[in-house]
């Protein structure tokens, strides 16, 4: 749901970054690289990000940091995947075709844009001028969605929409889906961040 506790490192991005976006808040990491030690060094500079997703449950969804960009994993439920292949007509780029080399790897260019149906990994970060969208998993009519919404994520800033996919809506200022990052699982139950097999 939205307001999980795993969810703190979203809200941190939210109140360092608000609207000029989590793109800025890279920016501010940079001048502390010399002070960190070897590993945290790597990691600023973008090495892959390990995440451990055995506790996540369904409808809940995580946040970890890669490249200083949040990168969202959500457990979708088994009601929000059925939901993806109602909505094609409704979105701009149901398949993910425009800008895939940028956006959508291959292994998720497909209806749930993942890997597994259930497990959603993208940058939280709205393709239109960068603002992180926040989670509107609970479907149904609510304050800037339609009655018919079937949970997703609503861009607060000039209010565009995406589904659980991650896919935007038609008509709306993000021109584009959200990004897929690289990413492989490396067990069953753990991700990296940050690479995949063509790596
Ligand atoms: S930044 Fe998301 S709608 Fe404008």
């Amino acid at each position: 749901m939205s307001d999980t506790p795993m969810d703190a490192s979203k809200r941190n991005w939210l109140l360092a970054s608000g609207c000029v976006g989590a793109v800025g808040a890279a920016f501010t990491a940079v001048p502390f690289v010399s002070s960190m030690q070897p590993s945290e060094r790597a990691k600023a500079a973008g090495a892959p990000v390990e995440v451990d997703i055995s506790a996540l449950k369904p409808g809940e969804k995580v946040t970890v940091e890669w490249r200083g960009k949040p990168v969202w994993i959500v457990k979708r439920t088994p009601e929000q995947v059925a939901a993806l292949a109602k909505l094609e007509g409704e979105l701009a780029d149901p398949q993910s075709k425009r800008n895939p080399a940028e956006l959508t790897p291959e292994y998720a260019r497909n209806q749930a844009r993942s890997i597994k149906p259930d497990v959603l990994v993208v940058v939280g970060i709205c393709s239109h001028l960068g603002c992180s969208p926040v989670d509107r998993f609970r479907a149904g009519a609510q304050p800037s969605l339609p009655d018919d919404w079937a949970g997703g994520f609503l861009c607060p800033c000039h209010g565009s929409t995406f589904d659980m996919a991650g896919r935007v809506f038609k008509n709306k200022p993000a021109p584009d889906n959200l990004e897929v990052p690289p990413h492989k699982y490396i067990s069953d139950t753990r991700l990296l961040i940050g690479e995949d097999n063509k790596a």
